[in-house]
Formats: structure tokens, C-alpha cells, sequence
């Protein structure tokens, strides 16, 4: 047969070189499920219209689902879409006087907005689930390292101390805004835009509100124009996967540093390195580095998007087919990445010996000796830091005897003589001491923490319960359309 959509208008056929620049089969790989969900309900939609004869649309029904189960390779790939390639293959098994009516009120360009709506809303109820269970974990191994000691960092250097769970924690609550805004694109994706025809909408007495339900979409993309030109909705998205790429980039590149024999933190799993062709004894933390290189790739994809966006013309432009494929590619990569990131965390061995020793390295307790001498003595807080300050640059172990030498050369006055104790200042280069002062909201402090993983359990549960609500609505939805097909196959 000939080409369905050339044979009219257009005299010569592409050579294969002008087919490879203008196809999006390949890309399209990812829409072909939803494809036939969007031609299965927008067919059921025809037919409840009067549209379409019963007969037709069983057949073209019929049709549908041998299609969607011999599978995409079935179809010929030489069409320059997978929405041709099906129609096409459609109109071969049941013949152009039924699946030629398939495509009556509608256009490739409300199609395809539709076929990418519905693939990513499912996409990114997955990448929200695997998103949780990284965050579970996270705080499952902070909850088993309330007490392992680290020092904190500031400019990669040792500022304060810490502990694992603190830090761990930190990671987990970014990434729980990652969530956040994952559930609010969530709320623009799932919209429908079927029914918006090339842009004008269509003469044809059709049901939008019809096909919205079928698909178990939330709403309408309303305006017909808008409904198949936009596409701030892959922009938007395509940004949040970067933010979480970059978030977890920046974890990953902790534990390539944290694997150094340098820091000796902790060691990952065997499954997550790799070794060198020619060391013999290396193990070399590649997951993490390619985690960490693969976020590059992602935000090159949402500079890629916006670019291609940038300045487009209402309504649809071909150029919109160059778009899609870089949020898919985020979004693969973003999924994967969440995955190993949650398998390096989960499986890695923590060297809590050599944390603890290191925390104590580097004067990490100086800012509470300094807030001691603040809290005790009444000398404002920024004299106190210079005569600490003093202290840090002077070799040796500070007891009050130095202190007091320090603070009559800063003020012509022994600290000691306003209450300063050799015990206080003992306490005050105590780590564990500090962590456990440290019991304001956030903190470091045992206590604390485990108060604050208690939350985070409780704000992610509810979480998760959203997430599955919007699994079970598009799963049950997707379910109840292919019922009522098969209803509507029998009957016919
Ligand atoms: N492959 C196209 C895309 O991804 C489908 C829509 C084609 N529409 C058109 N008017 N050529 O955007």
C-alpha cells in the first residue's frame, strides 16, 4: 500500500537519508503503549458520539489490541511517526472503509501532546516511587548512625562536628523537595489535550470530557491552541529531574570523595566499583562518577529543551518533535541514577572509627569554646572568637591556663577571674559534648535526631500514600478503558 499520509498531496517520496533526519520512530519507542490507549479511547469516544458505526469501531478496536500485542516492532518503520506507523498498520488488517475512521476529529498534533502526557505521568509516578525508597533508606541508615561522629564541613574544610545521621539527613530532606515539586509538575502533566485537532478543535460533535475520563486524565488542556503547542509542561519537568540530578550529583561526588583512602569514610559495595586494566589493587567508585557525569548529560538536555522551545509560533511546530526525546533521556537517566544511588547507600560499609577519629581533627570544637567563654564570661562573642581565633593559630593543647594567657593580652583580663572553669573549657572541646548541645530544631543532637527522622517518616508516609493514590487512579483507569473495549468488541 501506499504511504497513507503522502499519497495526496505530495508527488516524490523522501530517500532514507531525509526519512532518518525527519522520523521520530525511534523516540516514539516510548509513546506506543499510550498510543494505542489515546486511538482505543478517542474510538470509543467516536463511536459513543455516533461518529462511527459499532461495527467500525469493534473492528478498529479489535485491531488495536492485536496491534498492542504483536508489539511495536511489528510496525513498519520506515513512516515517519509511530502514529502513521499504527494507523497504517490498522488500516492493513481491517481496511480503509473501517480504520480510516479512526483519526475523524483529531490530529497527530493533539495525539502526540496526549501520548507524551500520558507516558510521563506514569514515568514520573515511578520516578517518585523509586525516589521514596532511596529517601527511606537514607533514613534507615541514618537512623542506625545517630552516633557515629563526623566532622561537618564547610569549604571541604573540618568545621564542626557532626554525625552521619545529621549529614545523611540533610540529603534526605533536598531530596524530599525534589519530591515535592515531582507531585506539583505531576499536577500540570496530567491534563488531556485529545480533542484540540491540529489546533482549531474540529466540527465533529465529539466528547472531550469523554476521552479525558477514559485516560484518566485530571482535567483539560482547554484551549485548543494552547493544548497542542505547549510544552512548558516537558520544560518544567525536564528542570526538576535537574535539580534532583543535581542533588544527587553532589552526594554521589561525597562518597567518591569519602571512598578516598584520604578520608576512608566509608567503602562501597563491590557491585558499585570497578577496577583498573592495569592496577591491580584498585577499587574505583564508577557508579558514583558516572552518576555524577551523567547529571552533566541532563542538564545539557533541559538546555536543549528550553533552546528548542525558545520562540516557537503558535501553535504546533515540527520543531516540537526535537523537544520531547531530551526529557525522556532526563527522565531515563534521572530513574536509573535515583536507583544506584539508593544501592550504594544502602549497601555501603561505614567506617565509623575512622569518622570519629577525624572529628576531633582540625579544632573542630573551637566555635563552642568560643560561645563557652560567651556564656559564662559575658565578653561579646566576636572578642571571644579572636582569642580562640589566637588559640587555633598557637601550637599545643588549650586548657585554661592558655585561654587566660590569650585573654589578658586581648583584654587585660584573666577569663578564669569571671567564672571560667578548667572543667567548663573541657566540656566545650568535648565533640560529643557539643553534638549533644546541639538540640535546637535541625540539630545534630542525638535526640534531635531521632525526633526528626520520626517526622520525616511521618511526612513521607503520607507521601507515598499520595503516590500510590495516583498509581492506583491511572492503573485502574488504563484497566477500566481495555474493559470496556472488550465489552465493546462483543457486543458488536
Ligand atoms: N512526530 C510528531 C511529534 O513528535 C507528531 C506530530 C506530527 N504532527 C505534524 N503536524 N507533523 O511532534
Amino acid at each position: 500500500m501506499s504511504n497513507i499520509l503522502r499519497r495526496g498531496r505530495l508527488a516524490s517520496t523522501p530517500d532514507e537519508d531525509i526519512m532518518e533526519f525527519t522520523s521520530s520512530m525511534k523516540a516514539d519507542k516510548w509513546i506506543f503503549d499510550a498510543d494505542i490507549m489515546v486511538d482505543l479511547a478517542h474510538t470509543i469516544m467516536l463511536k459513543e458520539q455516533g461518529i462511527i458505526k459499532d461495527q467500525d469501531c469493534s473492528s478498529i478496536l479489535n485491531g488495536l489490541l492485536r496491534i498492542r500485542e504483536e508489539g511495536i516492532e511489528k510496525l513498519d518503520h520506515t513512516y515517519e511517526d509511530i502514529h502513521i506507523a499504527l494507523e497504517s498498520r490498522l488500516i492493513d488488517m481491517v481496511g480503509e472503509d473501517v480504520g480510516g475512521r479512526m483519526h475523524s476529529g483529531r490530529s497527530r498534533n493533539d495525539e502526540v501532546a496526549t501520548c507524551i502526557r500520558l507516558t510521563l505521568r506514569d514515568e514520573m509516578i515511578s520516578l517518585m516511587e523509586e525516589l521514596h525508597v532511596l529517601r527511606r533508606t537514607l533514613c534507615s541508615v541514618a537512623s542506625y548512625n545517630i552516633e557515629t561522629l563526623m566532622p561537618g564541613f564547610t569549604h571541604l574544610q573540618h568545621a564542626q562536628p557532626t554525625t552521619l545521621a545529621h549529614h545523611l539527613m540533610a540529603h534526605m530532606d533536598a531530596l524530599g523537595r525534589d519530591a515535592e515539586r515531582l507531585m506539583c509538575a505531576y499536577s500540570r502533566v496530567n491534563l488531556c489535550p485529545l480533542g484540540a485537532a491540529a489546533f482549531a478543535s474540529t466540527g465533529f460533535d465529539i466528547d472531550r470530557e469523554r476521552t479525558r475520563q477514559l485516560l484518566g486524565f485530571d482535567g483539560l488542556m482547554e484551549n485548543s491552541m494552547d493544548a497542542v503547542s505547549s510544552r512548558d509542561f516537558l520544560i518544567e519537568c525536564t528542570a526538576v529531574l535537574t535539580n534532583l540530578m543535581i542533588n544527587l550529583s553532589k552526594m554521589a561526588e561525597e562518597l567518591v570523595i569519602w571512598s578516598t583512602s584520604e578520608f576512608a569514610f566509608i567503602e562501597l559495595d563491590d557491585r558499585y566499583a570497578s577496577t583498573s586494566s592495569i592496577m591491580p589493587q584498585k577499587k574505583n567508585p564508577d557508579t558514583a562518577e558516572l552518576l555524577r557525569g551523567k547529571s552533566g548529560a541532563v542538564v545539557g538536555s533541559l538546555i536543549a529543551l528550553i533552546t528548542t522551545c525558545k520562540a516557537l509560533p503558535l501553535s504546533y511546530n515540527r520543531d516540537l518533535q526535537e523537544a520531547t526525546p531530551n526529557m525522556w533521556k532526563a527522565m531515563e537517566t534521572a530513574r536509573s541514577s535515583v536507583r544506584m544511588m539508593e544501592g550504594m547507600v544502602r549497601t555501603m560499609g561505614v567506617n565509623k572509627e575512622v569518622m570519629a577519629s577525624k572529628s576531633v581533627m582540625g579544632f573542630t570544637t573551637a566555635t563552642e569554646l568560643a560561645d563557652t567563654l560567651v556564656r559564662v564570661t559575658g565578653i561579646p562573642f566576636r572578642t571571644a572568637h579572636q582569642i580562640v581565633g589566637i588559640l587555633a593559630r598557637e601550637e599545643g593543647e588549650i586548657h585554661l591556663q592558655q585561654i587566660d594567657t590569650v585573654s589578658y593580652r586581648v583584654l587585660g583580663i584573666k577569663l578564669s577571674s569571671k567564672g571560667l572553669t578548667e572543667e567548663m573549657v573541657c566540656e566545650a572541646l568535648d565533640h560529643i559534648s557539643n553534638i549533644k548541645k546541639r538540640k535546637v530544631i535541625g540539630g545534630p543532637a542525638f535526640e534531635e535526631m531521632e525526633k526528626a527522622i520520626v517526622r520525616r517518616k511521618g511526612t513521607m508516609k503520607r507521601a507515598e500514600e499520595e503516590i500510590s493514590a495516583l498509581r492506583n487512579g491511572s492503573e485502574a483507569s488504563l484497566n477500566k478503558l481495555i474493559e470496556l473495549v472488550k465489552q465493546y468488541i462483543t457486543k458488536a
